[in-house]
């Protein structure tokens, strides 16, 4: 990154120049850092749709080309030839591990993977009803009090263990959630079985019976975490950013990451838009659905569609597609009507002008659900299975923060526009 030109501003008769930085990839990013203390003015981009808030070596977008990169690296390379853990691996240290790394690392998260068994009691305070997201920010957030000895983020070891933890415990948590909401038993999860493997195993399992996951389907389950696993500095990563930013430690900032990712136009939309595809039924009554999301009337949009930085297809999206063609084949089922709805719904969306216009294509969330629930899940488990595999994204990218010296509480301003000053009326005079 460097300086290469500069911009000027005039702002009454000052005018001020401003640094123009220049990224390994991606448009130049004018640095506005010293224009307040300059020329007393602020910038205003409510929803940040020009803002960069930090720099990271981590994940980078193309929007208009329909890429993502984690390191450097391709997603469809990473999820045809790489796995969930080795990709991790990737996220937190910058380098693919070599083989001694990898089963070291592997090592790492697997003896971590139980929750201190107090846990259990306080899955037992919430209802059975709750949504499993419920659950889930609650006890993520309640692990810094089960697990003090990694809560000082001056340390770097404990920096570390916490990101172990919280990698490992996760889908431990997830499932527990779950198991909670169908009032099973929890299974405790199996270290000699790989990460998805494990993960299926403890949502499916139950004691009375033996339980064997299929190898496809944990390959399959495997990629949508390595689909989800980071995507650069969104809604909740800059949540998880922005609470770290005050010092706070990184089990409330993970809970934070993970109630802003439960939001329908973030995470929550992978349960939407299956939930949608089930209301639209059959491929007759899409025109109608069609219509309410060009209404601007209607508040209705088309779920799983869109996005802020994409203007071309989610790669990820591509990648879901195929496999939940694979999975449902695996599965044997064959005219799934909700793949069926999705396909259509797609193919008539990318013909019509509105959504052409809009540059509006299919997202991760689009195909994710039906492969979700043909492998069993309720639509509410969804959103758990996207935070448990964005968490390293979120740690990765709240790892680097804390270790740059540059760091600052992230405290934006605000354009007023409310009352003047004026006098306190007594409740008589009112
Ligand atoms: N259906 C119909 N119209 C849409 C849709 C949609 N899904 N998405 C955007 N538009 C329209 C919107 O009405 C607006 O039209 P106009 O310019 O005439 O006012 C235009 O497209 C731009 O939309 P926007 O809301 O200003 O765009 P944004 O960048 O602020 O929002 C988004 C991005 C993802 C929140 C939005 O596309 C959306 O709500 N999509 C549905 C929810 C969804 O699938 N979210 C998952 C995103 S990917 C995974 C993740 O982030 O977790």
């Amino acid at each position: 990154m460097a300086d290469k030109k500069t911009a000027n501003l005039m702002i009454g008769d000052a005018e001020v120049g401003l640094p123009i930085l220049t990224p390994t990839a991606g448009p130049d990013v004018v640095d506005i850092r010293k224009l307040y203390g300059q020329v007393g003015v602020f910038t205003y981009d409510p929803g940040f749709t020009s803002t960069a808030s930090c720099d990271s070596t981590i994940t980078y977008i193309d929007g208009d080309e329909g890429e993502l990169w984690y390191r450097g690296y391709p997603i469809e390379q990473l999820a045809e030839k790489s796995h969930y853990l080795e990709v991790c691996y990737l996220l937190l240290y910058g380098e693919l591990p070599d083989a001694e790394q990898l089963t070291d690392f592997e090592n790492r998260v697997t003896s971590h993977t139980m929750v201190h068994e107090q846990m259990h009691n306080f899955f037992r305070g919430f209802r059975r009803d709750a949504h499993p997201m419920a659950t889930m920010v609650g006890v993520v957030g309640a692990m810094s009090a089960f697990y003090h000895d990694s809560t000082d983020i001056t340390d770097p070891w404990q920096r570390e263990v916490a990101s172990i933890r919280l990698i490992a415990k996760l889908p431990t948590i997830a499932a527990m959630a779950y198991k909670y909401s169908i009032g099973q038993p929890f299974v405790y999860p199996q270290n000699e079985l790989d990460y998805a493997t494990n993960f299926l195993h403890m949502c499916f399992s139950v004691p009375a019976e033996k339980y064997t996951v299929d190898p496809a389907l944990a390959k399959a389950m495997d990629r949508i975490f390595t689909l989800h696993a980071d995507h650069e500095q969104n809604a909740s990563t800059s949540t998880v950013r922005l609470a770290g930013s005050s010092g706070a430690n990184p089990f409330a900032c993970i809970a934070a990451g993970i109630a802003c990712l439960w939001g329908p136009a973030h995470g929550g939309a992978n349960q939407a838009s299956l939930e949608m595809l089930r209301q639209i039924g059959s491929v007759e009554n899409i025109p109608e659905y069609i219509a309410r999301a060009k209404d601007k009337e209607d508040p209705f949009r088309l779920m799983g569609f869109g996005h802020r930085v994409y203007k071309n297809f989610d790669p990820r999206a591509k990648v879901m597609k195929e496999s939940a063609d694979e999975v449902l084949d695996l599965l044997g089922v064959h005219d799934n009507p909700t793949l069926q709805v999705a396909k259509e719904l797609e193919k008539i969306a990318r013909e019509d002008d509105y959504f052409v216009s809009k540059k509006l294509y299919p997202n991760v969330d689009f195909y994710s659900g039906i492969i979700l629930e043909a492998m069993g899940f309720p639509t509410s488990m969804f959103t758990p299975i996207f935070a448990l595999s964005r968490t390293v994204g979120w740690i990765a990218q709240w790892k680097e923060m804390i270790s740059d010296p540059q760091i600052k509480i992230g405290r934006p301003r605000q354009l007023y526009v409310g009352a003047d000053k004026r006098d306190y009326v007594d409740l008589d005079n009112r």
